[in-house]
């Protein structure tokens, strides 16, 4: 079996664990650094094992030395604003998280690839990139497969159509300069604006953009955690069974899309051996002016950041 390992056994790694269980996708490690929580939620859901039928093992532990042989790491540590700190105080600290975490995934599991979900998810995924020396196409973010669920949900509630049926790709970084694209946004192949209003796509473009604030208006202690961990295990899938996906990722680019040297959504073919293909795709110059206003906003993190 393939080896999973999730670092953070917090709402999002802890339900990354639960659904990779369940597709019995391989075997994880859950690693926290607060005693007895990876233990205990890794044990529970063990436990659950011979009720909804899988075989995975799980063990939570505290030491990284758990990550031993695993052929993907997902990244899911990190702290939410607390009271009193500011997006930079916010920034720097979770930049020390995932740099010493980074170093861990280094030294325990060279081989691995790094798929980043802490947030600002963009400035992480470079964070994870520069210290490991990886590569590009082992380090990849996390966050466009959430956008576009939530986009590809609101459609599928306005249209009254199957979820399943609606497609969609957003480009740029995972916040509220993120990138929609309606032209290449479908219902089974069907454009959407044969099918929508200009006032009801717009509306819809900006509840996607609003979509992670949306939930943590109303959970008000935290933030979304069943579709950001649905939509990692999507690309778990994707590189453990080598099926080529093609997702949004947020990936370094190296002249694509005429940026460089930042982290940002693009899509990608998503396969065994991670970033296997970052497609390129023609933009309008509004597209592609929003893509470098929202590429701009993590550039300037990183240099606040100092990198
Ligand atoms: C979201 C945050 C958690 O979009 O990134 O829900």
């Amino acid at each position: 079996m393939p080896k999973i390992g999730i670092v953070g056994a917090g709402n999002v790694g802890a339900t990354t664990a639960l659904y990779v269980a369940q597709k019995e996708l391989g075997d994880i490690a859950l690693i926290d650094v607060v005693d007895g929580i990876p233990q205990g939620k890794g044990l529970d859901m063990l436990e659950a094992g011979p009720v909804l039928g899988y075989d995975s093992k799980i063990e939570g532990s505290n030491d990284f030395a758990g990550l031993d042989g695993s052929d993907i790491v997902v990244v899911t540590a990190g702290l939410a604003r607390k009271p009193g700190m500011d997006r930079l105080d916010l920034l720097k600290k979770n930049a020390e998280i995932i740099t010493s975490v980074t170093e861990n995934i280094v030294k325990y599991a060279p081989d691995a690839q790094i798929l980043m979900v802490s947030n600002p998810l963009d400035v992480m995924t470079y964070i994870a990139l520069k210290v490991s020396g990886f590569g590009r196409k082992r380090i990849y973010g996390q966050a466009g497969v959430l956008d576009c669920a939530r986009y590809r949900s609101f459609i599928a509630m306005e249209l009254g159509v199957s979820m399943e049926d609606t497609q969609a790709i957003i480009l740029g970084g995972h916040g509220d300069t993120m990138v929609p694209l309606p032209r290449y946004t479908t219902v089974s192949g069907i454009p959407i604006a044969e099918l929508l209003s200009q006032e009801a796509i717009d509306r819809i473009v900006q509840r996607t953009r609003d979509g992670g604030a949306e939930i943590v208006n109303y959970l008000k202690t935290g933030s979304a955690y069943y579709a950001p961990a649905a939509s990692v295990v999507q690309m778990v899938e994707s590189v453990l069974k080598g099926k080529n996906r093609v997702l949004p990722a947020s990936v370094m680019l190296e002249g694509e899309y005429g940026l460089d040297n930042v982290c940002v959504g693009v899509p990608v073919k998503l396969g065994e051996n991670g970033i296997e293909d970052i497609i390129e795709l023609q933009l309008s110059d509004t597209e592609r002016d929003e893509l470098h206003a929202s590429s701009a906003v993590y550039q300037e993190s990183l240099s606040d950041l100092g990198m």
